[in-house]
């Protein structure tokens, strides 16, 4: 078990302590002893001897021992037998009975062993050591105290083979260098994906040689809603696009790292930035058409027209795409394509006809499909956000589930794979602070709305409880979401991704029978210090709340809780303003949620409901305050009013109850019950 840091020097002769890694390892033994990467007299360093096959990995690895030991370390094949003083060795075994991925590391006084079951195995056992040792930087890498790795037995694997972090640059771009800094976090973390969103309605990122309007135009936008004002336009111009020797560059700084960039190319909805370079290729025949690139946020109305010039376009650009990506998977996106384009188009009317389509939903499932046969004739496979479900999905789709479960549960029934991607866990736009004090920092912390506090994103388990073990094997993996609306620079993004990218790896990878918040919590601070070493901007954590309440009072209510985000009604009355109680769904006329308290109170009583969660108002429509010195008989103290009750309450009051008087299709926040002596 892990102690805590005082107690590591008055016991680290008598016991090792197991080293705080993330994602955690499926197996780990503690050894006696330690390896010395760096000798206590400053030298000699380690050095790496590695299998041929190895060769890109060993140079990486022996550049972050380099920058970290700040000197030699030295490299040797493995078949030139040279056997080095102390000596990192790097191998592969294909025979391991381990996944894709997985790997053996042992460190012992007289050397360490990492070996693959293939390259990316051997990597990842590479990024277990570097989080073993001290932060890149700190202050033991330059003294002559020398730096060990502790003796150590690891067997790892990942539990799911999509591991994955998006990255939205369609609404906000970020320097290439600092895409290839999120790439070496991906890596520090064992994730292997990069699902690069790389169009939207505000922006188009992606050279494109047969179209080059797509980024002369469609790269450039008028105006962003300024921090803190999303109803209005700051007015200036904001734009560009990743070049394809950039991209090219980018893919190849990513494979070398074991993360595989998936390239999204949104469509048919989110299309407005292209639309508006190529009319054409949108609904052009319906009134007061006048494509632009959007420079507001939302779902937006533009869609492409599901014409043969269209899919003559589309299949050019995925020709571009495909040849820069070589990932397996493209995705094409599908969310949120409004049908109204298409209600009002001849065009698409006499599609319908001729192909007995019924409706929109219908005419996205023709349109998904022929997408589909596109990338199948080029040898890769579409990967698409669960709307492209509407209508039917296509025959060897694989879905990215955002939308609640039953998209992934219905698709994974129907035999195709899933990747989940759920907005209630995984997206990482919403605030992992409360959003109160987050916003009193300034304007530029603003979130897109919603709570994700990273004890919620750890909580997610990525297989549906509706599915048997036979059916969980097409859930290929899960990833973390960072739309980018609010994230308008790359500091913004760390700020926004840390640390929660660190519980997304490790749902991602961990067996799930170790799964334990505490334990995880325990082993970020480590982690963070790797951050902060490296001036990564991060978030520290809210502590996960308890079901306790302040003076030991209780609360029963009838309101359920909102189960995916901790949000306890003794939240409600825990002595912090900031922390709040998240009703579940669908309130009803006589739901109630009564404290009752030790000791008795009277005088004033204030109760706010609404104002906690993102955009949305989430108050008590209507609702009365209860008071009672027996939990009996109860005497209206207020009405809420605008979601708020206040009143004096009887001497004696012993229970407050809120009590619904009509039902709401919205469901409320509850922040503190305040008493005034
Ligand atoms: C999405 O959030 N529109 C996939």
């Amino acid at each position: 078990m892990r102690i805590a840091l005082l107690a590591v020097a008055l016991i680290s002769s008598l016991a090792a302590v197991e080293p705080a890694i993330i994602p955690l390892p499926k197996e780990m033994k503690m050894g006696e002893g330690s390896f010395p990467v760096v000798e206590s007299s400053g030298e000699p360093r380690a050095g790496i001897r590695y299998d041929r096959e190895l060769e890109g990995i060993a140079n990486l690895f022996a550049a972050d021992l380099k920058e970290r030991a700040n000197g030699d370390i030295k490299l040797v094949k493995e078949e030139l037998r040279i056997k080095l003083p102390h000596e990192i060795r790097l191998d592969l075994d294909t025979s391991l009975p381990l996944k894709p991925g997985g790997y053996k590391l042992e460190v012992k006084p007289e050397g360490v062993t990492v070996i693959g079951k293939d390259v990316a195995g051997a990597w990842y056992g590479t990024r277990s050591i570097l989080q073993m040792l001290p932060p890149k930087g700190t202050e033991v890498w330059a003294t002559t105290k020398g730096v060990y790795l502790p003796a150590i037995s690891i067997t790892d694997e990942p539990r799911f083979s999509w591991r994955g972090m998006h990255m939205d640059v369609g609404r906000h771009m970020y320097p290439v260098e600092d895409i290839k800094k999120f790439i070496d976090w991906l890596a520090f973390h064992k994730l292997n994906t990069l699902h690069w969103h790389l169009t939207e309605d505000q922006g188009w990122r992606i050279e494109i040689k047969k179209y080059p309007k797509l980024t002369e135009v469609g790269g450039f936008r008028d105006s962003t809603p300024p921090y803190g004002n999303r109803d209005s336009d700051d007015g200036k111009r904001y734009g560009g696009f990743y070049t394809q020797e950039q991209i090219k560059d980018l893919v190849a700084y990513a494979a070398a790292r074991q993360v595989t960039i998936v390239p999204e190319i949104d469509m048919p909805g989110h299309m407005a930035a292209a639309i508006a370079a190529y009319p054409e290729f949108g609904n052009s025949d319906i009134p007061n058409y006048a494509p632009k690139v959007r420079t507001r946020f939302g779902v937006l109305y533009d869609t492409l027209a599901p014409t043969e010039e269209t899919f003559k376009f589309i299949d050019d650009v995925l020709t571009e795409v495909c040849a820069l990506f070589p990932s397996t998977y493209i995705h094409t996106g599908g969310d949120e394509a409004p049908k109204d384009q298409w209600e009002q188009s001849p065009r698409v009317k006499e599609l319908m006809k001729k192909e007995g389509l019924k409706d929109g939903h219908d005419v996205q499932s023709y349109f998904v499909k022929r997408v589909e046969k596109i990338l199948e004739a080029k040898g890769r496979k579409l990967i698409g956000w669960d709307e492209i479900r509407e209508g039917g999905l296509s025959p060897k789709a694989t879905v990215m589930s955002w939308r609640g479960e039953q998209g992934a549960v219905d698709s994974v029934k129907e035999g195709h794979d899933v990747v989940m991607a759920s907005t209630s866990h995984l997206y990482l736009d919403h605030y992992q602070l409360p959003k109160n004090p987050e916003l009193a920092k300034g304007v530029e912390y603003e979130a897109w709305g919603g709570f994700q506090p990273i004890y919620n994103v750890y909580s997610y388990d990525p297989v549906p409880k509706a599915l048997n073990a036979e059916e969980a094997k097409h859930i290929l993996g899960v990833q973390g979401q960072l739309w980018s609306e609010y994230i308008r620079s790359y500091d913004k993004l760390e700020y926004t991704a840390f640390p929660r990218i660190a519980a997304v790896a490790e749902i991602a990878w961990s067996p799930l029978e170790k799964k334990n918040y505490d334990d995880f919590r325990s082993r970020l601070d480590p982690i963070m210090k790797h951050y902060d070493a490296a001036k990564v901007r991060h978030a520290v954590p809210l502590a996960a709340p308890k079901r306790e309440t302040k003076d030991g009072g209780t609360i029963q209510t009838s309101l359920g809780t909102f189960r995916p985000l901790f949000l306890w009604p003794e939240l409600a009355y825990d002595g912090d303003p900031e922390t709040f109680f998240w009703s579940a769904a669908k309130v009803k006329a006589d739901d109630y949620f009564t404290l009752t308290l030790r000791a008795a109170v009277s005088g004033k009583v204030k109760v706010v409901t609404g104002g906690k969660i993102g955009p949305f108002p989430d108050h008590l429509e209507s609702g009365v305050l209860e008071a009672s010195a027996d939990g009996n008989t109860w005497t209206p103290v207020a009405d809420f009013k605008s979601g708020t009750a206040e009143g004096i309450l009887p001497a004696g009051t012993t229970n407050v109850r809120i009590r619904v008087t009509k039902a709401q299709e919205s469901w409320f926040t509850l922040g503190e019950i305040v008493f005034e002596k």
